[in-house]
């Protein structure tokens, strides 16, 4: 089971095209986000760019993306040279950022889901953190760990499917099978409970977490009605937090990596888990 994006990055990006990502997704997640007019953006776990772009485009004055694929980053870095919106885009680990220059706002679809267990979700968090100013937000959606994950519906009408591989239990797989018109493909990811992530976000220094459930957009209510919608809406997959840093900075930064720059991070983690013996994560969830 690949949890790595490289082999799959292209199939990920047309997996943005199912209707339920635009009307319930990207919709929820960008009314959470609010106006980022004139606010400085990171998005971690970026992808090709889908939200990086997004969020340029409605206005917010310096946007960076990290993600751990370098194919992600191609795909992404290749829309810009199309298109350029002045986003920079950079290959690192969201656990090993480290900017000099802290944000107001950090975005991240679907990162914490990739953390295996509390201690990687806890760097992850801590990651977060030290990409935010004091007082600056974090929106994210994830995989629900509200949510019992064997006992869920099908969601194969809205173009992907998930399964239990084994016990689910703190840190269980969920796998996701995403289908396409030309096949289906799969991502892997873990299950940690609410309190897990109200732990590691809390010593990262956010103070207020907000769970919020999926909606759906007025548009996609009008063009499919409220019973396509029911099973997504009632037994959410995906859920969405809005977090805010504490106003008084607390360094939850590893002395190695405090004064490094955005860029120099992930090779920093690179060259720090080789010498614990120890290979950085790519893109389990
Ligand atoms: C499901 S994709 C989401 C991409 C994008 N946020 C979107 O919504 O289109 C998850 C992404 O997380 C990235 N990822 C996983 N673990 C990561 C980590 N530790 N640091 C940075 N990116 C990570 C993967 O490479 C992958 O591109």
């Amino acid at each position: 089971m690949s949890t790595n994006y490289d082999p799959i990055a292209e199939q990920y990006q047309r997996a943005k095209q199912q209707l339920w990502r635009s009307f319930v997704e990207s919709y929820t997640l960008m009314e959470l986000i609010g106006d980022p007019t004139g606010l400085s953006v990171i998005d971690l776990a970026c992808g090709e760019g889908f939200y990086t772009r997004k969020l340029r485009q409605l206005g917010a004055h310096r946007v960076r993306g990290a993600d751990l694929s370098g194919a992600m980053i191609d795909l992404a870095r290749a829309q810009e040279a199309h298109h350029q919106l002045g986003i920079e885009y950079i290959a690192a680990d969201a656990r090993a950022l480290n900017p000099s220059d802290k944000v107001d706002l950090v975005v991240a679809a679907y990162l914490l889901n990739y953390a295996q267990d509390p201690g990687e979700l806890q760097a992850m968090c801590d990651g977060v953190s030290r990409c935010l100013r004091p007082g600056g937000r974090f929106v994210t959606v994830n995989a629900n760990p509200l949510l019992h994950f064997p006992t869920a519906p099908s969601y194969r009408k809205y173009g992907f499917e998930t399964q239990v591989p084994s016990l689910w239990r703190e840190g269980a797989p969920i796998r996701w099978i995403f289908h396409l018109s030309d096949g289906a493909f799969e991502v892997e990811n873990h299950h940690l409970n609410r309190d897990s992530h109200e732990t590691a976000l809390g010593r990262a220094g956010f103070q207020t977490i907000r769970w919020l459930p999926p909606r759906v957009s007025p548009e996609g209510l009008t063009r499919h009605g409220m019973s396509y919608w029911r099973d997504l809406l009632e037994y959410p997959p995906f859920i969405f937090m809005e977090c805010v840093k504490a106003a008084g900075d607390r360094d939850t930064i590893p002395d190695s990596l405090a004064k490094l720059p955005l860029g120099n991070a992930s090779r920093e983690a690179s060259r720090q888990s080789r010498q614990s013996g120890t290979k950085p994560k790519r893109g389990s969830s």
